[in-house]
């Protein structure tokens, strides 16, 4: 491996003595043209795996979303790390193993393209080709706080940090947890009597600061500021006076299941891009994944629970949750496809290559 990366280097090298137009000989020009060709192919290779694999966390330009760390500065990292990082994950953080060998997808000559990708610095390029596969990540959901209700939680005992928090919660955590910490299909309910029994503030700080490894919860320490972070600790431990005082945000309405034609194609097309690696062909299943088109699980399964699963992942296992990273449309077509195949699947699932 640390030859195949210096060969990386080597690429680089070439391309620094084209850009400095020394060596022109015929001979030599030849070969720089092409190590130019295999570069600008690994590049290519390299944006639609991390269309694929990164994104969600990433984002589309590299610039991190919501508590993920920007890869912008990969450039100046050393390939050796970032092929380590991207191979072997970062331990107890959800930056996973990618590395086949570690139990994820991609092949060492994919993670090579990865890392030459990520340090061409060609940012604009990866997120056009990041929107022409549709694979751009939704905006984070915000929810808007009424001036009033501002007011109502401003004039309560604590009133200033737990205003500071709201805001906090509403920018950061409605997507997940729901505008009035009812919880949603992606993550529990934050406002109830019995969470405040079962963690103190300092568990609750601990949760935000660190995440909850292995699931959506990711760390906010990057993210907040220790006075963010506390305020909107005080808003999760004191819901309870919130809810006393009747004070709620608006609700955020989800779109009902679309069916149509479209809509299936659509999730035929996300799960070709994202899920075949896994599940096989059609949905037929591999070594690493169960069958998804077999009469066993499509009849067993309410569609509510499929989306359940699609958005929030399977714990402890190599099923990601694609929660944060495709929209509820998203998840509801490639729902509405499975269910698609459910009048031809087999009964049981066939047995796998
Ligand atoms: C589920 C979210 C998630 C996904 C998907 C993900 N990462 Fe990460 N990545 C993280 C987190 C969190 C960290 C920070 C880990 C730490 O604290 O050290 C990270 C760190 C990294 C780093 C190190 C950055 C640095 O400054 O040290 C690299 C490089 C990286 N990721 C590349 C990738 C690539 C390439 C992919 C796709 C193959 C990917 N990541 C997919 C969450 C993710
Ligand atoms: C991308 C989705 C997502 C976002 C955004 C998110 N969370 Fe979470 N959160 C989760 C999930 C999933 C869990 C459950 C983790 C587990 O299985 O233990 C969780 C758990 C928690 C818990 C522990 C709940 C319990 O009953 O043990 C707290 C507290 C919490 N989150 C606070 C926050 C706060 C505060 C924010 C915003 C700063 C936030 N979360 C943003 C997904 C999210
Ligand atoms: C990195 C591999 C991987 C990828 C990519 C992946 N899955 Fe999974 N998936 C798994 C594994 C492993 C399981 C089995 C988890 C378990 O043991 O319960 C699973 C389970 C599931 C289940 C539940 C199956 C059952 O029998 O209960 C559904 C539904 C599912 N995945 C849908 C998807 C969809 C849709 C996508 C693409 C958006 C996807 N998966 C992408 C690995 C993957």
């Amino acid at each position: 491996m640390t030859r195949q990366v210096s060969w990386i280097a080597l690429i680089g090298t070439l391309m620094i003595v084209a850009g400095l137009g020394i060596a022109v000989v015929s001979e030599s020009g030849r070969q720089t043209a092409a190590s130019e060709n295999l570069h600008t192919a690994m590049v290519a290779d390299g944006a639609d795996l991390y269309a694929q694999n990164c994104v969600a966390c990433h984002g589309a330009s590299g610039e991190g979303v919501a508590s993920y760390p920007p890869l912008t500065t990969a450039t100046a990292m050393d390939a050796q790390i970032l092929y380590n990082t991207v191979e072997r994950g970062r331990y107890n953080t959800a930056m996973a193993a990618f590395g086949v060998e570690e139990g994820g997808t991609l092949t060492g000559m994919q993670i090579e393209s990865l890392v030459v990708m990520l340090q061409a610095e060609t940012w604009d390029t990866i997120a056009a080709r990041v929107a022409e596969l549709g694979l751009t990540p939704p905006q984070i959901m915000v929810a808007e706080i009424p001036a009033e209700t501002f007011a109502l939680v401003e004039a309560l005992p604590n009133g200033a940090t737990l205003a500071t928090g709201l805001t906090v919660y509403a920018e950061n955590c409605v997507a997940c947890h729901g505008a009035n910490g009812e919880g949603s299909t992606l993550a529990p309910a934050l406002n109830t009597d019995e969470l405040r029994v079962r963690l103190s503030d300092s568990d609750i700080a601990r949760i935000v600061q660190e995440g909850v490894p292995g699931t959506l919860m990711a760390s906010w320490a990057g993210a907040l500021e220790i006075v963010q972070q506390q305020a909107v600790v005080a808003l999760v431990s004191d819901w309870g006076e919130l809810n006393a005082a009747g004070i709620r945000l608006p609700m955020i309405e989800s779109a009902p299941l679309d069916t149509s034609p479209e809509a299936i194609a659509n999730g035929q097309r996300l799960f070709s891009l994202l899920c075949i690696q896994c599940h096989g062909i059609d949905g037929y299943g591999s070594r690493i994944a169960p069958a998804l088109n077999n009469q066993t699980f499509l009849s067993q399964t309410p569609d509510a629970a499929i989306q359940q699963i699609i958005a929030g992942g399977v714990t402890g296992t190599n099923m990601p949750a694609w929660g944060g990273y495709l929209t509820d449309a998203d998840i509801a077509s490639i729902t509405v496809y499975l269910r698609s195949l459910q009048p031809t699947a087999p009964i049981v699932a066939p047995p796998q290559p």
